[in-house]
């Protein structure tokens, strides 16, 4: 694995464009991202300044962040904070960096929310989903939970910067719960233990990650006790992985779910299912 050079080592100053260019085992983004965040300044910056030097000080903490990211930590624990739906989200190691591709569920939330609606935010890690939908929707009630004590700890936090209203509970899926709810969201972990990409994931909680049977052991939960706390014709949305769409419906319609269909992230990809739960 490479490591940075630091000016001791060159014998010379470097400039920010030189730097850059020595780190040609990391994306170029995460380089200008990481220069940004040190010298406090923004990108354009970067880029119209090549010639920028570093001073000793700042290449070392620069260099402490390239080392990090070669060992795959994420630049958003470094930073200590992930953009997801527009909104600044604190992050720690405690909590899984919200993705991209987590914003179709909030979309598709959205898309079958009714005025005055509640909506139920399962394993809400920073609370991005919840933050997102209630951001999006002021007369929402929305409750966001979590296993970890941890997560709620950095979710409570974000709501409390960003001056939105969520009610957090600590509950292993539904155990705690009681009520129902017109919508039911969640981005649950289902990645299969034996996953090979998970080699590069160890910076992560893992428990937020993996789900046993092949990663569909907590879908399958969900799904199998949703119908309990859904009201009258609510809806169960859920993340899932790039190849589980199609298990994932059929577990939807073995529970008793109707309207289901799979949503396409910008990828392209089945990555939200949804169902409808009719109380006869
Ligand atoms: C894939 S992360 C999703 C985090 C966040 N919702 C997001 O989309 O960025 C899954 C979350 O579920 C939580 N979790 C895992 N097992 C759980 C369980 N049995 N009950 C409740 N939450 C759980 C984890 O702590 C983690 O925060």
């Amino acid at each position: 694995m490479a490591e940075s050079k630091t000016e001791a080592d060159t014998g010379q100053t470097l400039t920010t464009g030189q730097w850059i260019k020595q780190q040609n085992d990391l994306p170029r983004l995460d380089c200008e991202l990481t220069l940004c965040h040190i010298l406090e300044v923004n990108r354009a910056s970067i880029l119209a300044r090549p010639e920028r030097p570093l001073a000793a000080r700042e290449l070392v903490e620069i260099n402490r962040w390239a080392d990090a990211l070669r060992n795959d930590i994420p630049f958003a624990y470094l930073a200590g904070e992930q953009e997801f739906w527009g909104l600044s989200l604190a992050v720690s190691p405690q909590v899984l960096v919200p993705r991209p591709e987590t914003e179709r569920l909030v979309e598709s939330a959205l898309a079958l929310l009714q005025s005055g609606a509640n909506i139920l935010d399962l394993g809400t890690g920073s609370g991005a989903v919840a933050l997102a939908i209630a951001s999006e929707r002021i007369d929402s009630k929305v409750t966001a939970t979590d296993i970890s004590a941890e997560a709620l700890l950095v979710a409570k936090q974000n709501a409390e910067k960003l001056e939105i209203e969520v009610t957090f509970q600590e509950s292993r899926w539904f155990e705690n719960l009681t009520g129902r709810w017109q919508i039911i969201v969640s981005n649950p972990p289902y990645i299969d233990p034996a996953d090979p990409h998970l080699e590069h994931l160890h910076a992560e909680p893992q428990h937020a990650l993996i789900a046993h049977e092949k990663g569909l052991a907590d879908l399958r939960q969900i799904i199998a006790e949703a119908p309990g706390y859904l009201d009258n014709k609510g809806w169960l949305l859920l993340e899932h992985g790039f190849d589980q769409a199609q298990q994932v419906r059929l577990l939807l319609k073995q529970s008793g779910f109707q309207a289901v269909s799979s949503h396409r992230d910008l990828a392209n990809i089945e990555r939200v299912s949804v169902g409808q739960y009719f109380h006869e």
